[in-house]
């Protein structure tokens, strides 16, 4: 079957400018091409979607992994999560730090039967593993991070991608995610975050919980925006059994959207199904989210303002 590909890069208001715009479509479609590449020649969908993580975990710009942005206390502290629709087998780190690619370590628990392991637990497990200790502060994190102590923590949360100016007073939210449909017609997602930036020590995020990060053998979600939107919502698994219960994947979108404005939730999600429709919405400003569908590469990068929901 033909392999399917979304990813994001976080959702929020709007980024400044076409400048922004530009330089987040060419960070996106460079991960798009490379992880659809590695689909089309045969590479499962749990090793694609690590891969895509991996590699937005590694860029900069986004909020996961390196350019993550700091907590409260001027600390990392990185959660992912990826599951396996083919096996329903869901598994995570909350709150690692040191590490440089948090998605390895829930790639690693897939196959314990203790898969989902918080601070202290994934400390450990990164020390028996041997992960070698990565700092994953970038400058540009850390003076947004000093600018909003000046101000004593006015703002609620960080950025969603770090532009080459400090962020403007909006909040905007950043994680990470990718679903992928393999050519054997399986599913899987990740997701992986920093977190909202400036949270109380000890703050669980949704990247990490099943209600960001959702996948069966009908579907897969990952979603990005304000955690406790999302888990209010339980977003991911929403739309995924809606599908599973025969819903059209637009309509599942279109419904569990609709829910979402109505409670004036601030977020957005991207989907697969196990027909290979590729689906996103958003109720925030912005989605930065891009897919191939086999053919083409499209982004959802210049969507209007407001709720918006789209599937081909
Ligand atoms: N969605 C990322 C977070 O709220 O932590």
């Amino acid at each position: 079957m033909q392999p399917k590909l979304i990813i994001h890069g976080g959702a929020g208001s709007s980024l400044k400018g076409k400048g922004g715009v530009e330089a987040v479509r060419q960070a996106l479609s460079a991960i798009v091409d490379q992880v659809y590449h590695k689909l089309n020649a045969g590479v499962n969908a749990v090793d694609a979607v690590v891969l895509g993580c991996r590699l937005l975990e590694d860029h900069p710009r986004f909020n996961a992994g390196t350019g993550s942005v700091l907590q409260s206390d001027g600390q990392i502290r990185m959660s992912a999560s990826l599951m396996d629709g083919s096996r329903q087998s869901f598994s995570g780190v909350i709150n690692v730090s040191r590490v440089q690619n948090p998605i390895n370590m829930a790639q690693f628990l897939q196959q314990f039967p203790d898969r989902v392991l918080s601070d202290y637990g994934a400390a450990e497990l990164a020390r028996e593993l041997q992960i070698p200790c990565f700092n994953p502060l970038t400058d540009l994190r850390l003076n947004e991070w000093l600018q909003e102590r000046q101000e004593n923590f006015q703002k609620s949360m960080a950025g969603v991608v770090a532009e080459a100016e400090l962020s403007t007073p909006n909040a905007r939210r950043g994680t990470i995610g990718v679903v992928a449909l393999d050519q054997e017609g399986k599913l899987a997602v990740g997701t992986s975050t920093g977190g909202k930036g400036f949270e109380r020590v000890g703050r669980v995020s949704d990247s990490a919980m099943p209600a960001g990060n959702y996948a069966n053998t009908y579907a897969a979600v990952s979603c990005t925006g304000i955690g406790e939107d999302i888990i209010d919502e339980c977003l991911a698994p929403r739309i995924v059994i809606r599908v599973t219960d025969g819903t059209s994947l637009l309509a599942a979108m279109e419904r569990s959207f609709t829910e979402a404005m109505a409670n004036k939730r601030d977020f957005g999600a991207i989907a697969l199904d196990s027909q290979g429709n590729i689906g996103w919405g958003k109720t925030s400003e912005v989605l930065l989210a891009a897919y191939h569908n086999g053919e083409k590469y499209g982004d959802t990068l210049e969507l209007p303002d407001g709720m918006q929901v789209g599937v081909i």
